[in-house]
């Protein structure tokens, strides 16, 4: 593998435990002011020293995270459709390399859409912008986006992310699922699972620990860190359990001495949590 592809890798998952953990902010891109991400500094401020990297647009990296981090970006590449639009699958690719370059990036990421209308469109953009990136030894983060009519189970998962693969992904981001090493298994680049609507604490540390048992190197979580009442604790306690081993009970046990400690930040103090309600795609 060429070094600097080597190297940007390494900054994402540890080589030394082949975990990681990454926070992901990108939902804007389709959601809009996504509840408790209405103001994106607030919201990544206090986590940013707790996560392995920060999965973005560039809109927030530029506006939202100082430049004086030491944190990897994972750049979203990819966009087109809203929320309100007329298909979520309808996405091509928003930002050039050169650009990708510019922001200093350590990985671009882009949705692919198995199954969906704009399954062909998705599928060769995300082996254009692998083409792309490998000239510049910068990794591709395949996000195996799921539509409300598929579902979110291993045949399908193994599917998406072996596509992905094949088309030269360096990392895929899935949903955890029943049977989940048959996705793992079947693909051969690292996984990362995707957290996935708001669903109790504990629950999120029970997916965290089950991905990492069934085979992923880590997680990619957003609203179930961030939509918590308690957000630093929450990463905290997911950190835990991938970069320390812990199990769902040691992180629970961790996260409830944190937040006796922490006072929850006035962003997610002021709005008590309501559960998505809108249709999800990721
Ligand atoms: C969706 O917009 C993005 O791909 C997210 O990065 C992904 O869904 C992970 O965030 P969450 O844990 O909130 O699902």
């Amino acid at each position: 593998m060429d070094w600097g592809l080597q190297n940007r890798l390494a900054k994402i998952i540890n080589p030394q435990n082949n975990r990681s953990l990454m926070l992901a902010v990108d939902h804007g891109y389709f959601l809009g002011p996504t509840e408790r991400l209405e103001n994106p500094k607030k919201t990544i401020s206090p986590l940013l020293k707790y996560c392995d990297s920060l999965m973005l647009t560039r809109g927030v990296q530029r506006t939202s995270v100082t430049a004086n981090t030491s944190v990897p970006m994972v750049l979203r590449v990819s966009g087109g459709a809203s929320i309100i639009g007329e298909d979520l699958s309808q996405e091509q690719i928003t930002v050039t390399m050169k650009e990708a370059i510019r922001l200093n990036v350590s990985a671009v990421a882009m949705s692919m859409f198995v199954g969906s209308k704009y399954e062909n469109q998705t599928i060769v953009n995300l082996g254009r912008l692998v083409s792309a990136a490998e000239e510049y030894g910068i990794p591709v983060l395949a996000v195996t986006a799921v539509g409300k009519e598929l579902g979110k189970d291993a045949r399908y998962l193994s599917l998406a992310c072996r596509i992905a693969a094949e088309q030269g992904a360096h990392i895929v981001k899935t949903y955890y699922c029943d049977d989940f090493e048959k996705v793992t298994d079947s693909c051969p680049v690292p996984i990362i699972v995707a957290g996935g609507k708001k669903i109790p604490e504990r629950e999120a540390m029970q997916l965290t620990y089950n991905s990492i048992k069934g085979g992923a190197v880590g997680v990619d979580m957003g609203r179930n860190i961030w939509q918590s009442d308690n957000p630093v604790p929450m990463i905290r306690a997911i950190r835990s359990i991938v970069h320390g081993n812990a199990n769902v009970d040691q992180a629970f046990k961790l996260y409830n001495q944190l937040c006796k400690e922490n006072k929850p930040n006035k962003q997610n103090k002021n709005k008590p949590n309501k559960q998505n309600k809108n249709k999800q795609k990721t």
